[in-house]
């Protein structure tokens, strides 16, 4: 549906939700929270922490060599697909920008996140957010700049932060665990593609996505080299896929011929739903349940599901 052809009360939460987004109008219990984290104590990860689980979750890490390719798009609302397809999923946020608690709810965003949780050594379980019914997500909270530089140390310091602080999240709650990125190659890259069961490159049908295909291999297969042999492999999918461009279908041919199958079956279209869901902090899974790109996401999360079986 357009946005100008909807009713006026969803129009006016769109607004309202968009501005409270770009931080031009902030609700009374965001204002405090947001911009005044809490003093942390200076110490860092403590080792393993508590509720350790044998049976664990099968993990996906989206990744991408550039930004704004449509990573924490893909992760929230794959997400939702597979909640929606009866899983139950853990979407975890470890990209500073905070963007996927604009996707999963409408709720006041709050300084708390898995940042803040391992500088203090407290379990994760803590910072734990509900979306929709099936569906929990971790932020990655919000930090002074102090703080953060002593986290990134943490991070680089100590490998087994992501394993560490995951094994406070009750995983007998969990089948799938997706993990958004920050865009290149980093260290939170790095920790979610050695957790992975399953990499998914999200690509633009453009040049420029085209000619990072061999450096984005590389790294992530030096990042996946190390790990166990259930890694179900490195695959690349194609966001915001426009049939009516020729430009578009070429590149796909291209990805086809130089990637085989590992280029995802399924392509998720060009949608406007996606960015107006975004403004609405909605996936579009919720926003236009029907729409072109929530099909697709529908068969994405279909795709995994037979992957990870
Ligand atoms: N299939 C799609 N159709 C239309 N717009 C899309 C689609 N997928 C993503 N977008 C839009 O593209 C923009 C970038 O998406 P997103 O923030 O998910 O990218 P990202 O890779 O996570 O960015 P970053 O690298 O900054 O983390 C957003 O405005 C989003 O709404
Ligand atoms: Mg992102």
């Amino acid at each position: 549906m357009n946005a100008e052809k909807r009713p006026w009360w969803q129009r006016i939460r769109w607004i309202s939700a968009f501005l409270r987004f770009l931080g031009v109008w902030k609700s009374p219990e965001s204002t405090k929270s947001a911009t005044e984290p809490e003093p942390l104590p200076e110490q860092g990860l403590q080792g393993n922490m508590l509720g350790k689980s044998s049976k664990r979750s099968k993990r996906i890490a989206i990744v991408s060599p550039k930004g704004g390719v449509g990573k924490t798009t893909v992760t929230a609302n794959l997400s939702e697909a597979l909640v929606g397809r009866g899983r139950r999923v853990c979407a975890v946020d470890l990209d500073a920008q905070n963007a996927l608690q604009f996707h999963l709810s409408a709720d006041p965003v709050k300084p708390e996140g898995l940042a803040s949780a391992t500088l203090r050594s407290e379990p994760w379980s803590e910072t734990l957010r509900k979306g929709v019914e099936g569906l929990r997500f971790l932020p990655f909270g919000f930090l002074s700049e102090k703080h953060r530089e002593q986290f990134e140390q943490t991070v680089v310091d100590g490998p087994a932060w992501l394993a560490d602080g995951l094994s406070t999240v009750d995983h007998k709650q969990t089948d799938y665990t997706v993990f958004d990125t920050p865009p290149g190659p980093s260290e939170f890259q790095r920790a979610a593609v050695e957790m992975a069961d399953l990499v998914i490159v999200v690509v633009l049908p453009d040049a420029a996505s085209f000619i990072t295909v061999p450096t984005v291999e590389r790294t992530i297969e030096s990042y996946a080299g190390q790990k166990a042999n259930e890694f179900a492999g490195l695959y690349f999918l194609l966001n915001r896929m426009n049939e009516g461009r020729v430009l578009c279908r070429d590149v796909r041919a291209m990805l086809a011929d130089r990637l085989g199958d590992r280029l995802v079956p399924e392509t998720i279209r060009f949608d406007a739903a996606a960015e107006e869901a975004l403004a609405a902090q909605q996936t579009v899974m919720a926003y236009e349940p029907d729409g072109r790109a929530a099909t697709d996401f529908d068969g994405l999360a279909a795709w995994v599901e037979q992957t990870l079986k």
